[in-house]
């Protein structure tokens, strides 16, 4: 069961939790505030601990005690803040942290102090409440299975708790449950997830949220001329999806955006087969359609005044007598002709058809998201999103909205003289350059798709996943991606 979390605005040190975590500004001293009514409360050894470990509050820092029934908490995690000013990203981050802590300290219930003045502090530490106490553990059994989780979470406020507060928790507590699905999507083994399974799980957060979810399965696919999404998923026993899911506001809408994941549920490289070594995080090639899911869901929940759409391409990339193979040539839902160069090159031509169904819809923007280069991952490193666009005010929003969100994205550019690497001499275009600049001519091939359409393309090649947790996000899947793309959505006037 995920944790479930309540708002309070009682005396922290009053309240009976497992694990109190308080943020403490730069320069605290053991002299006042907090840190002084726990030295009077614990005795001197609190002071002894807090100068023994340096801890003066800066960002990163972190110092914990057990109260010993001296207080009702039974320990204290004090987080230090550092000394600029705070935001709702430093809030969730404090909570992530607090609830990891309270995980690994085998702790049932945990409660965040928020610091007062902070705009968004009630969804956001909720939120961060929420991602930091994720754990995946469905295939553990016997000794493996955990005894214990955090059940209980509480976000706690100066002054008085009132609805609107409230219902911020809850709207937080919802937002942290859609991208923990996200996670739950990568984290799952392939043989699971494969695309018919992760159509379904699209079909049934639709139905949970009220969202409307369009199944195309192969004989619609074919009927349509998705001919790339259908040419990647010839190689495998498990037939190719496309899904539909949209949000209508209430209103009448103020604009319509489009979101597009890749949705790959396990990459082998198809003929032109990946190494070995590493090959089993193939699984998660399908991070950038799980975003989108737990967008919608997050979309759901926030009931902004814009409609979205969602769409995912899920397929399963897989070496066979009947897969794809370099010097194919395939037509396209766009009409183009691709020739194909590297099997392995496979996420771009799932886009391909799905940002041409996109198009269809005549939305404002576009915006996909895919595990798509190695190269972008060389560029940036493993924690940072690249992104392309087509347009800079596009790029300016979501630069924006992925510093609001706390998530680090980097734009990187669409260099147009690498665009004579994608000529073909048998088609209309192939689908991969030289080696130079993966990720730009991945995202110059996908530009070829979205006609005049203003678009972003988000690489969350590295992200999408991680090999330990960092910050908000934990180990596996980490749904990277999805805070930034609802700060767009919610900030979005036309
Ligand atoms: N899914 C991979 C990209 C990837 C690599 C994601 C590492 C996550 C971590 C993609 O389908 C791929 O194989 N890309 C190739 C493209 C190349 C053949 C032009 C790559 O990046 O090597
Ligand atoms: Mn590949
Ligand atoms: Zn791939």
């Amino acid at each position: 069961m995920p944790i479930k979390v309540n708002l309070a605005s009682s005396d922290p040190l009053s309240l009976a939790v497992d694990v109190l975590v308080i943020g403490v500004p730069e320069g605290a001293s053991t002299g006042e505030g907090v840190l002084a009514r726990l030295v009077e409360a614990l005795g001197e050894s609190v002071a002894h601990q807090v100068k023994r470990d340096d801890f003066t509050g800066k960002k990163d820092q972190s110092v914990d005690f057990t109260t010993r029934g001296a207080l009702k908490p039974g320990r204290v995690l004090l987080l230090g803040l550092g000394s600029g000013k705070l935001t709702d990203v430093d809030v969730r981050l404090v909570a992530a942290k607090g609830a990891r802590f309270a995980n690994g300290v085998r702790a049932e219930s945990v409660a965040v102090v928020v610091p007062p003045g902070v705009e968004r502090a009630e969804r956001s530490a909720a939120e961060g409440l929420v991602l930091g106490s994720y754990r995946f553990t469905r295939y553990f059994t016997g000794d493996r299975v955990p005894k214990f989780g955090l059940a209980r979470g509480t976000v706690v406020v100066e002054g008085k708790a009132g609805k609107a507060a409230r219902d911020a928790v809850a709207l937080g507590q919802q937002v942290g449950e859609a991208i923990c699905v996200a996670r739950d999507l990568v984290n799952e083994p392939p043989n699971e997830m494969h695309p018919e399974a992760l159509a379904r799980v699209a079909a049934e957060v639709g139905k949970q949220h009220g969202l409307k979810v369009t199944v195309f399965d192969k004989a619609a696919l074919n009927k349509r001329g998705m001919k790339l999404i259908m040419a990647v998923g010839q190689g495998s026993a498990r037939e190719p999806r496309l899904v539909h899911m949209s949000y209508a506001p209430p209103g009448k809408p103020k604009g319509k955006l489009v979101f597009v994941g890749k949705g790959l549920t396990f990459d082998s490289g198809g003929l032109c087969i990946k190494p070995a070594p590493g090959m089993e995080e193939m699984k998660g090639d399908m991070g950038g359609a799980a975003n989108v899911i737990a967008l919608m869901a997050a979309v759901a929940a926030a009931k902004p005044s814009v409609e979205v759409h969602g769409i995912i391409g899920a397929a399963e990339n897989m070496p066979d007598g009947a897969a794809y193979r370099p010097g194919d040539i395939f037509g396209s839902l766009d009409g183009k002709t691709v020739e194909i160069i590297n099997t392995d090159a496979e996420g771009r031509l799932v886009l391909a058809d799905c940002l041409a169904y996109a198009r269809g819809l005549k939305p404002d923007l576009i915006v996909d998201n895919a595990t798509l280069t190695g190269a972008c991952v060389v560029a940036l490193g493993p924690t940072v999103s690249g992104f392309f666009s087509n347009r800079e005010d596009l790029a300016d929003r979501l630069r924006g909205a992925a510093k609001a969100a706390g998530e680090s994205m980097w734009q990187l550019p669409l260099v147009d003289e690498l665009r004579d690497g994608l000529k073909s001499d048998w088609a209309d275009i192939k689908h991969t350059a030289d080696r130079w600049g993966g990720a730009i001519t991945a995202a110059l091939f996908l530009r070829e798709f979205v006609g005049d359409v203003p678009w972003a393309h988000v690489d969350i090649a590295g992200p999408s996943m991680a090999s330990k947790p960092y910050g908000i996000f934990s180990k596996g899947g980490t749904g990277h991606g999805v805070l930034t793309f609802l700060r767009l959505v919610e900030g979005f006037t036309g």
